[in-house]
């Protein structure tokens, strides 16, 4: 028996499971201190009531012999499927129904995903962006080289002629930084990707942030990326759906193989994701849908809008939480990621994410997240305020 010695390279456990046992040391150790949590990207609003009514409607018809559903097709209903290609098709992206998958989310796909392509694919990766990428890269023994994202392009690293990439994960708007590609900028991707016979794995999750209507939500609103992206988008963010797991992947029949390898795929190790959170997911695109989920949005943008202008005051360097919903700021007195972690939690009880577990250059930065509730956030900043000004 071998077994697959590749996990030996990765850390020791995922980003936000060492966050949170960090953390839940902490909570043992100090009972009585008020923890904040503005780590990992998870919501606190509960779903909205379109969601919960078309779920609740479900339930009901899963209790009657006449309505009750057993496996659905594994790539999801045709409900579900034509509720994504009218979304898209709102931003003038005609999508045929086959190269829609519906999924557990954005995460999963973008591991799974990598079934499809060979062993010997060199694969380009963003520093500092979402670990899933590199991680499930090691898993496979893939060879992963870096664009370094930093302050001097804005965490927007641009195609380098001189870097040969197979496989090519971009984030935008991106997680950690909250950068965000314009169309021009895609454009020189999808262009060196055609030229070099390499695929983009387009991660779209936080494209619902976007603020500005020029700024592209979809790799497919790039001419000729059909031939060259795969896209993943989910509802975690955008709904809510952080644990009731849904998303969906976009698999251009233009891709040649990779539709129908996906499909062959999917149907081999996946059964779908339940019926009941398809209805609630198809409520979301519904016109009462898309006006409860934007409330819920704009909560979460007034929490940025509060984090952006403390930081400011106390002379913090920062970007992001104008199209997303993390704030990137620069560890204060040239503090290590880790360091300023444990420092904020000791000190004012407040998690974030240490850029450092984004990658190399992520180190001296630190994210903060705007999902909290608006309490929590408030208070936050007030602990924040305290400590920073009493330096
Ligand atoms: C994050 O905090 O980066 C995200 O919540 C992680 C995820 O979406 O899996």
């Amino acid at each position: 028996m071998n077994i697959n010695e590749n996990y030996l390279n990765l850390e020791q456990s995922y980003l936000f499971s060492t966050i949170a046992k960090k953390v839940n040391e902490f909570a043992d150790k100090n009972p009585d201190k008020k923890i904040i949590r503005l780590g990992i990207g998870d919501v606190t609003l509960p779903l909205c009531k379109a969601v919960i009514e078309a779920m609740h409607k479900a339930v009901d018809e899963m209790s009657v012999q006449g309505t009750f559903r057993g496996y659905g097709p594994e790539q999801g209903y045709d409900f579900l499927r034509n509720a994504v290609k009218d979304y898209y098709a709102k931003r003038n992206v005609e999508l045929e129904l086959d190269e829609i998958f519906i999924s557990d989310g954005a995460k999963s796909d973008l591991g799974n995903i990598l079934d499809i392509f060979g062993k010997d694919n060199t694969v380009l990766v963003p520093d500092p962006v979402y670990p899933v990428y590199v991680d499930t890269n090691i898993m496979a023994g893939r060879k992963v080289v870096f664009a370094n994202a930093n302050g001097d392009n804005e965490f927007l690293p641009m195609p380098d002629e001189n870097v040969k990439a197979d496989i090519i994960y971009l984030c935008s708007p991106n997680n950690p930084t909250g950068a965000v590609y314009n169309k021009e900028q895609l454009k020189k991707w999808v262009d060196y990707a055609l030229l070099n016979n390499a695929i983009i794995l387009f991660d779209s999750a936080y494209e619902c942030f976007i603020s500005d209507e020029d700024l592209p939500r979809s790799i497919y609103e790039i001419e000729g990326s059909k031939k060259c992206a795969i896209e993943f988008c989910s509802l975690s963010k955008t709904a809510g759906f952080t644990g009731t797991r849904c998303g969906y992947t976009v698999v251009p029949n233009a891709l040649g193989k990779l539709n129908k390898f996906w499909l062959r795929r999917q149907t081999t190790k996946f059964n779908g994701v339940p019926y009941i959170i398809q209805r609630g997911a198809e409520a979301v695109f519904t016109e009462q849908g898309q006006k409860e989920i934007k409330e819920n949005i704009g909560y979460y943008k007034e929490n940025a809008k509060v984090i952006s202008e403390t930081l400011t005051r106390l002379g913090i360097w920062h970007v992001g939480g104008k199209h997303s919903p993390y704030i990137w700021l620069k560890c204060p007195n040239n503090m290590s990621s880790w360091d300023f972690f444990d420092y904020l939690l000791e000190n004012i009880q407040v998690v974030g994410t240490p850029g450092a577990g984004f990658g190399k250059n992520g180190e001296g930065y630190f994210r903060l997240t705007s999902f909290g509730s608006k309490e929590n956030t408030i208070e936050a900043m007030k602990r924040f305020e305290k400590l920073f000004s009493d330096k």
